[in-house]
């Protein structure tokens, strides 16, 4: 069984999908990190981002593997664990533009399916329902306002300037995953759609458990 959870930035999908996964049992992917990750290398080897001939390379080149870890898995790439250099507001803005190239996403969508071919799992991202799984079992998109978006990010990430600043990042990246041309961040036809405003995090993973439930006939 696949489970997808697509959303845009601090709608609760990590959050939300890590645990699903653990109470069920199943590999959690993030699929968010592996585009961070080519973000990363990009700015280690001194990669313009405009380049994307080099960029699909270095996708198509890199071995990108998930250790599960304690609450959360932990990335390894080329044999490297990247989990925590990956986090910062730079290698955010990074893996947006990368993730615009559809020979980066080619890459990473094949490394993707090879992920699910091994049994149950829940993917998160902004395309697993649209092109990773079309097909797979469970749907969700996951929204939040984005003042609710803004607070979360700024609440998670001690040391940034401004909730306004954090707000202006989130919504230069919502725009360019919603209107990029490949893969843009929609929702999937028969997805589920919960607005996590307001909502208790662990309401939203009793209904992703239901829906899941739903999904199977029983886990
Ligand atoms: O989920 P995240 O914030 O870690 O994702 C970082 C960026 O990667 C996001 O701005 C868009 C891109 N991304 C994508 O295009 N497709 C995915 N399946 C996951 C992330």
């Amino acid at each position: 069984m696949v489970i997808a959870i697509d959303g845009p930035a601090g709608s609760g999908k990590s959050t939300v999908a890590r645990e699903v996964a653990r109470r069920l049992g199943f590999i959690y992917v993030d699929t968010g990190a592996m585009y961070r990750a080519v973000a990363l290398l990009a700015s280690r080897l001194g990669v313009p981002l405009t380049d994307s001939t080099a960029l699909e390379q270095l996708a198509s080149g890199t071995k990108m593997h998930f250790l599960p870890s304690g609450d959360r898995a932990r990335l390894l790439v080329n044999n490297e664990d990247v989990t925590d250099s990956i986090r910062t507001a730079e290698i955010s803005q990074g893996a947006s533009i990368v993730s615009t190239v559809a020979g980066v996403r080619h890459a990473l969508v094949a490394m993707q399916q090879g992920m699910g071919s091994d049994g149950n799992l829940v993917m998160e991202g902004r395309d697993i329902g649209t092109v990773v799984f079309p097909n797979a079992e469970v749907k969700v998109f996951l929204d939040a306002s984005p003042e609710e978006r803004a607070r979360r990010r700024f609440a998670e990430t001690p040391g940034r300037a401004t909730i306004e600043r954090v707000a202006a990042e989130i919504r230069e990246r919502d725009a360019r995953d919603e209107q990029r041309e490949h893969s843009p961040l929609q929702r999937a036809p028969g997805s589920i759609v919960i607005d996590t405003t307001g909502l208790a995090i662990e309401q939203v993973i009793e209904n992703i458990l239901a829906l899941a439930q739903k999904g199977r006939g029983s886990i």
